[in-house]
């Protein structure tokens, strides 16, 4: 019997995450989510690629716009992760506040506190069914904060044992 879609999500539910929100337009029309599924591809050329939805928001504007940002949560921002992940009411623009956001080289939104962010150019979307990778050419980053990266593991949000770190 093949795994089913149940037991393939509660295996993923073991999988730990770093945690982003892809945000992209410009005010006032600007919109983001929570993101999980978001990799580096390649450094040379310099290209991240993530696993969107295709009936969000935010994919819809990301084509529509051809830029994106990717911004690294950190452990303080718990509330934005739980907003951008839609579990209140407020979508799109009303999910964006100044004093948290700003932009960069594309124009897109780019949060002032992220641990680290990648503003991107939309190369390519390849579509596969529910989701799209959507692969994004980096044209500036930002290290912004000390603070340790926010996780999600477990239907969690979790934080690194600093305690283990050691080199890799
Ligand atoms: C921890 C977490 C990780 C998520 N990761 C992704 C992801 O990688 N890709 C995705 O399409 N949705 C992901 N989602 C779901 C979106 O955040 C959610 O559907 C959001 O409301 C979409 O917003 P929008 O429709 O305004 O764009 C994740 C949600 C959570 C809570």
């Amino acid at each position: 019997m093949p795994i089913t879609s149940d037991q393939y999500r509660q295996i993923m539910r073991r999988y730990p995450a770093a945690v982003t929100i892809i945000s992209t337009g410009r005010a006032p029309e600007r919109s983001g989510m929570t993101a999980t599924a978001v990799m580096s591809l390649s450094a040379e050329p310099v290209r991240v690629v993530c696993a969107i939805n295709r009936s969000s928001l935010t994919f819809a504007h990301m084509e529509r716009n051809g830029f994106f940002c990717v911004n690294t949560l950190s452990q303080e921002q718990t509330e934005l992760a739980t907003l951008f992940a839609g579990r209140d009411t407020r979508f799109g623009e009303e999910r964006f506040s100044e004093q948290h956001w700003t932009t960069l080289e594309s124009g897109a939104p780019v949060l002032r506190q992220a641990v680290m962010a990648l503003d991107c150019r939309l190369n390519q979307c390849i579509e596969m069914g529910t989701h799209a990778l959507v692969i994004g050419d980096v044209l500036a980053g930002t290290v912004v904060a000390t603070q340790p990266p926010l996780l999600y593991v477990d239907g969690r949000w979790a934080g690194l044992d600093t305690r283990l770190a050691c080199a890799a």
